[in-house]
């Protein structure tokens, strides 16, 4: 049985909604309404957060990352995502991850995108894009045999065991480049035996991980907090003993899906 490890959770601190009459009217940075079409709020929260200087340092820090993918055009996994035409800070980590794909400029139908909480509206919206969807529960655990970079936003813990489980190759794990929760943090905030037991591959990979964190959003504080560009450098791999490569079996033989 996995740790009770908590889920996560937004550092900035609940604040009280105003009441209703003295809210200012900013269509489509909060949940879209009936007069607001999910893609005219995707549209909306893109040009906010191209304001400022924000969007241009992420996409110099994804450049450089992109660079050591050493591909031209690699694909992009979206787990995770939660529900843009009804949540603010999913909407935000799109409009991010669309931003990004045109810095690098790859087609949106080169991403391929997976959340079970998607509803008809997130649906359409991601098909007007053109963003492949994914209809079956993978747990995460898909295979990366090209260079792949995987947006997953604050997901469960487990996600990211999985992901990397199935990766668990001299092969593969350097083919990914993950734009996620922080994983050394993970380690840092459960340094226990129980952690290492539960989630070997995030125990044993996060030490060797390069890790750069996205900049504070000023905007959009709890869409992208924690989130960082994360790969595994070059030949560090090479060097580690077989020991490295073992892992416990997974009761019943089959991945922990969430
Ligand atoms: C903590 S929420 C994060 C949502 C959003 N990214 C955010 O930051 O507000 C975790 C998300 O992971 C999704 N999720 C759970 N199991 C999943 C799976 N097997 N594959 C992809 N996404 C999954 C959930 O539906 C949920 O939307």
């Amino acid at each position: 049985m996995a740790e009770n490890i908590t889920p996560f959770n937004y550092d900035t601190p609940f604040t009280p909604a105003r009441p209703r009459k003295k809210r200012k009217n900013k269509p489509g940075l909060h949940a879209t309404t009936n007069q607001t079409q999910p893609s005219e709020a995707l549209h909306r929260m893109r040009q906010y957060l191209l304001q400022g200087d924000w969007m241009l340092e992420c996409k110099q820090l994804l450049r450089e990352s992109v660079s050591l993918l050493q591909a031209s055009s690699p694909e992009v996994l979206c787990l995770g995502l939660g529900s843009p035409a009804s949540s603010r800070d999913a909407r935000a980590q799109l409009a991010f991850l669309l931003e990004a794909c045109d810095e690098m400029s790859l087609d949106y139908s080169k991403v391929s995108a997976y959340d079970p909480v998607f509803t008809p509206e997130d649906q359409q919206l991601l098909d007007d894009l053109e963003v492949q969807r994914l209809t079956e529960n993978r747990g995460a655990a898909y295979p990366f045999d090209t260079p792949t970079i995987v947006f997953m936003p604050h997901c469960d813990l487990q996600l990211y065991e999985n992901l990397l489980r199935e990766n668990w190759s001299r092969e593969r794990l350097p083919n990914l480049l993950l734009i996620a929760n922080r994983l050394s943090e993970y380690l840092d905030n459960h340094p226990s035996h129980k952690f290492s037991a539960d989630f070997p591959c995030i125990s044993q990979l996060a030490p060797l991980i390069s890790s750069h964190p996205l900049p504070q959003c000023p905007t959009q504080t709890t869409a992208f907090n924690n989130i960082a560009l994360q790969y595994i450098p070059s030949g560090s791999l090479e060097t580690l003993g077989s020991g490295f490569w073992d892992l416990p079996r997974l009761a019943g033989g089959a991945e922990t899906k969430t």
